[in-house]
């Protein structure tokens, strides 16, 4: 058989990881027939860095030759994190490198093999312009993606195609130069130099009107969970943020092509695992209530939601945020939000901690009906902003 050309280059932004996972990862894609370069996008010169530095030292010449290490700049405006780590990525491949396609794909993900990028890439190949892989996940997992992400593209734009996005916080994803070269002088995704990142480019996507494919690894992605929700608050507040700030943006997604797999069985393990301490985040939605965030809460939201946060904050009823009234929250926080106030973004943070807390408690007595819910909830804020509009 003839050889393939080589003609992709697969990225990792990085910041702590674990160095074995990650050499390992670096050797995956090394060794497929069609990577011409790695690209390794580090957050600093820290622990990591050194270590998969040290790790670059040991490889033969030429797999060296095909590596491109270097530290993120500061490109965006806001918090220098993952958004800055993959704008420098993007404006290295477009300056540094020939290859038709980037790929990125987690540091850390244990499940990688280098047939996740003869995936993504074989829809490349067929003609789409960015493939992204969706994953089996917990039903107590994604619960940025539901409750912030999913929810707000169903407030904010309901008659396009972004609601349904699989997961559009994803990390491993493919694009053709063409688009490459398209991210690295829009200002939107430039500026999304934190969390934000995989939002700004999914409505990208939308604004250019790719074909896209979602692709789904079925054997999932093993990787580093969280602790806590408040692992996820950072997160959690810049991804509803970018929504926020965009919610003028016109975007219309008819002329464009977007196409995914169908998922056929979740594994079971994923209905009954618990992706989080519930507990510890029961006792950390109880903690740290200053004066002016109750005021925020008493002040903006509804009564007989001020007056249920506010009793859960001393009692034991904190599962009642459910999708109706996580709708009337979402509506008075894409009023009302404040970014720059650092109690209006503790707020939104326990906010959400509520309606997880309210997911969770149905998720772990009947999974499928909470998966149900979660589905319901998309279509709820979809149909209930269309009859808006
Ligand atoms: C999400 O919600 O998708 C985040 O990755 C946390 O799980």
């Amino acid at each position: 058989m003839e050889k393939r050309q080589k003609n992709i280059a697969v990225c990792f932004p990085f910041k702590k990881e674990d160095v074995n996972v990650f050499a390992r990862n670096i050797k995956e894609a090394l060794s497929h027939e069609r990577v011409k370069d790695v690209l390794l996008a580090g957050h600093s010169e820290n622990e990591t860095y050194k270590g998969i530095k040290a790790f670059v030292d040991t490889l033969s010449e030429d797999e060296r030759s095909r590596i491109h290490i270097f530290t993120q700049k500061r490109i965006g405006s806001k918090r220098p994190g993952k958004g800055d780590g993959m704008n420098t990525a993007i404006e290295y491949f477009v300056k540094n490198t020939d290859a038709e396609y980037l790929h990125f794909y987690d540091a850390d993900i244990k499940s990688f093999n280098k047939s996740w990028i003869d995936r993504v890439q074989k829809r490349l190949d067929d003609g789409y312009d960015v493939a992204r892989c969706f994953y089996p996940r917990a039903y107590t997992d994604a619960m940025v993606t539901w409750n912030i992400t999913r929810t707000g593209f169903a407030y904010t734009w309901p008659e396009t195609i972004l609601p349904d996005i699989e997961q559009p916080l994803g990390g491993e994803l493919g694009m053709t130069r063409e688009i490459t070269q398209k991210l690295i002088v829009d200002s939107l995704v430039r500026d999304a130099s934190d969390w934000s990142i995989d939002t700004a480019l999914t409505i990208a996507f939308a604004r250019y009107h790719v074909k896209l494919y979602e692709v789904y690894i079925k054997e999932g992605k093993d990787h580093k969970l969280y602790g806590k929700l408040s692992d996820l608050e950072t997160m959690a507040v810049e991804c509803f943020n970018i929504i926020k700030e965009n919610k003028g943006l016109k975007i219309d997604t008819s002329g464009m092509v977007y196409e995914k797999d169908r998922v056929e069985l979740v594994p079971a393990e994923y209905k009954t695992r618990v992706a989080f301490d519930i507990e510890g985040s029961i006792k950390e939605f109880k903690e740290g209530w200053s004066q002016e965030m109750m005021e925020i809460v008493k002040r903006y939201f509804p009564e007989h939601i001020s007056q249920k946060v506010f009793d859960a904050v001393h009692g034991a009823d904190y599962t009642f945020m459910d999708i109706d009234m996580w709708y009337e929250v979402y509506d008075v926080l894409m009023e009302k939000f404040d970014f720059n106030i650092k109690a209006w973004r503790r707020v939104l943070f326990k906010l959400w901690v509520l309606r997880v807390l309210n997911h969770a408690e149905i998720a772990i007595h009947d999974p499928d009906r909470a998966l149900e819910i979660l589905h319901r909830m998309i279509k709820f804020f979809r149909s209930r902003r269309l009859s808006k509009v």
